[in-house]
Order: structure tokens, then sequence, then C-alpha cells
């Protein structure tokens, strides 16, 4: 049981929904109080330290206390990999990203993946990941083990491909299911972990495929279901040869009964009128991946356009992505918003980093707020942690102005603090 003390930002509302001044508060000399890994009270500093005068103080000074980063969508096999050069996404799969994940049958080299990765992640202050695994149901176990034993709050599931991936990496229908099924009977729910329903995307799954994971879904439909979607016009064409009866690419989820509102669908950038009626009738999220958009070469995601129907999610989709960090994910949704004509404002940005993914992952109710019942997973930030955001920060105004350098040019430096469910990782 103790206070942390700094400067705070509460979300109570999203800021993509509604003007963004009416959704949040600030508290230049704010703090929180954590008991047996839950926020228990927030406010501003005085007031925690005259209610609770015996609990040991942790000051943070001008430091910026924010629930821990969400990553909506990662795939933590490609940790190795990642910013490997000069391809686009269907020659990237095949020549970067599944050598890479062959890597993963043995078992021993996906333990010391996950822990790689965790140590990754933890250091760039995101608390909670959702996490594509290969298609061996060892790469699963290896990274509930490592987010267990750190008491991280976590998801993952077995990525599921029947076709156009090399042997060693298909399952194939029956086995995709069951496998996914057993993993998802052993980790869903332990502790902090929940299992997602992974086809990779339309592509590397058969229609019969996609059928009995879509089965599996209707059997257990409070688990998440997570894939890709019109990432790349060359995708989409290959899906349309593919699935010659589908009225799109949404559609061949759609028939396999994987389309509902759990879904998460990453990318999401070259959708039509239907995709994205459908899919905001359905209440489906979306999950937006600038790094990854611009580093393979993909597209601007229409964060106006759907934001306001969809809930959407913010990732680093590490190793498509080119960085680990939410802080330069955040840059690069400003940096694509600006390319659509949208100035995203901190406010938005920190949503989409933080209560935006954990909405998309359902779990808005648990993690990605500040706020009194909420799970105590938290970063502090260091608004001034290179001699060039110092610069920038010294002139702020305010709060806004304060952070805004520190996204656009922060990176691990800026982490000042982890907290795991109220326990210092960092
Ligand atoms: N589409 C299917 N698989 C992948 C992947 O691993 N990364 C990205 N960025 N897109 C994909
Ligand atoms: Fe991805």
């Amino acid at each position: 049981d103790f206070l942390l003390l700094g400067q705070t930002l509460a979300f109570t509302d999203n800021p993509l929904r509604c003007p963004w001044a009416a959704c949040v508060r600030t508290e230049r000399h704010g703090g929180l109080r954590v008991t047996g890994g839950i926020i228990t009270a927030l406010g501003p500093a005085e007031v925690l330290r005259a209610a609770h005068p015996a609990l040991p103080v942790v000051d943070l000074g001008a430091a910026l206390i924010l629930p821990g980063f969400v990553d909506a969508h990662a795939h933590y096999p490609q940790t190795a990999m990642i910013a490997s050069w000069g391809k686009r996404l269907i020659d990237w799969l095949d020549t970067y990203t599944f050598p890479e994940e062959l890597r993963f049958a043995d078992p021993d080299y996906a333990a010391r993946s996950a822990a790689r990765y965790f140590d990754l992640t933890l250091s760039h202050g995101t608390t909670t990941v959702c996490s594509y695994a290969t298609v061996h149901p060892a790469s699963v176990e290896a990274y509930f083990v490592e987010a267990r034993r750190r008491g991280l709050r976590a998801l993952a599931g077995k990525t599921c491909m029947d076709r156009n991936a090399p042997e060693g990496l298909r399952d194939t229908p029956q086995t995709a299911y069951d496998d996914s099924k057993r993993l998802l009977e052993r980790w869903h729910g332990v502790d902090r972990l929940s299992y997602v329903i992974t086809p990779r995307f339309s592509p590397t799954s058969s229609r019969e495929q996609l059928a009995a994971l879509g089965a599996l879904y209707a059997e257990h439909p409070d688990c998440l279901m997570q894939t890709h979607i019109s990432e790349q016009t060359d995708e989409i064409a290959w899906v349309a040869e593919l699935f010659p009866e589908a009225r799109d690419y949404l559609d061949t989820y759609e028939a396999a009964g994987l389309l509902g509102p759990t879904g998460l669908f990453g990318h999401a950038i070259h959708l039509t009128a239907r995709e994205r009626d459908r899919l905001a009738e359905v209440g489906a999220a979306l999950v937006h991946c600038p790094t990854s958009n611009s580093f393979i070469g993909s597209g601007l995601f229409d964060m106006a356009g759907l934001a306001s129907r969809c809930p959407v999610g913010l990732a680093t989709d590490t190793g498509g992505g080119s960085s680990f960090s939410m802080l330069r994910t955040m840059a690069a949704a400003y940096e694509i918003a600006q390319l659509r004509g949208m100035a995203l404002h901190p406010a938005q940005l920190l949503w989409l980093a933080t209560a935006g993914s954990a909405e998309a992952l359902r779990l808005g109710h648990r993690i990605g707020r500040l706020a009194v019942g909420m799970e105590a997973d938290l970063v502090a930030l260091d608004l001034a942690s290179t001699p060039a955001i110092a610069q920038r920060a010294a002139e702020a105004e305010d709060l806004w102005e304060a952070v805004f350098p520190t996204i656009m040019m922060g990176d691990d430096r800026a982490v000042a603090g982890v907290w795991v469910a109220g326990a210092q990782v960092s």
C-alpha cells in the first residue's frame, strides 16, 4: 500500500468521440494510492497525503504517471527480425518472417524469445500486449509462462495457417481447432492471461480452417478473435483470387463465423464501404499499426472516419512495425493522421495507446485508465529525457505542450518507472 505522486491524467471518456478537453482531467501535483495491485484513490497530491499520512510515498516530481501502455497487436516471435530491409508484405513474410517463425519449433528458443520480448516491452513502458504466437503450441506456452511469471496481463493465441506457408509452419483445420481449444482451456482466464483465437489472415487459411476456428469462436464467445485485414492492396487482390465467392475480404471471415463483437482486426486500411459499415454494425474493434504501415509501405489508416464508428486500438505490430515503443507508435499515428489531414491531439494519442487499446481488447474495465478500481499497471514518463526534448518541454505552457515532444521524440529513455499490478519492475 503506497502513494505514487506526480503529474496525472485521467480519462473520463473517449477523446476521439467527443471534444478532447471534456474527456480528461489533469493534475499538475496529483497522485494515486495503490493497494494490493489496484488503484484505490486518485486526486491532488496534498489531498492524498492528508488522507493517508502513514502511507509510504513515492514522489516522482514532474514525471507524468500514465496507465502502462497497451500494445493491441504484436508478433512476439518476430522480435529477432524486426527492421528487416526492403520488402513489402507478402515477400516480407516469405523472406524474413516465416524463416524466423520456423525457429519456434524449438521450445527453448521460444522461451528465450518470450523472455527477451517482455524485457523489451516493459523497458518501453508497455504492460499489456496482445500477441500472435507461431503455429507451434509451445510458442503460446512460452509466452504465457513468461507473462505469468512476471504477473502481466497478457493475451495471445496460436497462429493458425494451413496453406501458403512453408512446411513446418502449417497445421490443418482439425489440428488448428484442437490445439487452439487445448491452449484456450489451459490458459484462458488463468491469472491475468487471455487466450485469443488467431487465424493469421485469409491467404494462409483454407475455408475449412477458417470455419473450424469460427466454430471454436462460437463455443467461446468470451474469447477474442484476432486477425489481419486489408493491409496491402496486393494482399486484397490475392484474397479476391483465393475466395472468388466472397463479397470482399471481410466476407471471408464473416462466412466462417469469425466476425463478432469481440473481433480484433489488425490494419484495416483499404476497407470498402460495406466492410466499414459491417464492422461498425457488429461492434468489432480495429487496430492501427502505424509504424508497420509506413515501414512495409501499406497505406494510411483512416482514423477520422473509423474511430467515430469502431473501437480503435494502437499497436506496434512488432516486427512488421519498426519499434517496440508505444511512444514511437503514437508519433507514427500522428504523422499518418497528418498525411490524411487530421492533427491528432496528444490526449487522443495517449488515449489510443492506453484506454483505446484496452477497450479494443475488451479490458477497459481493468486496465488502460487511471481510475479507482483499475489494476495498477503504470508507467512514469520523464518529460525531459533528452536535451532536445528538455529544451522543448521547458517552453511548455501546459501538460499537452509538455508531453507532445516526448510523444514525438521520446524512446525508452523517457520511461522513468514501470509498475505491474502495483509492483515496480524497472
Ligand atoms: N499479415 C499476415 N501476417 C502478418 C504479419 O506477421 N505481419 C503483418 N504486418 N501483416 C501480416
Ligand atoms: Fe500483424
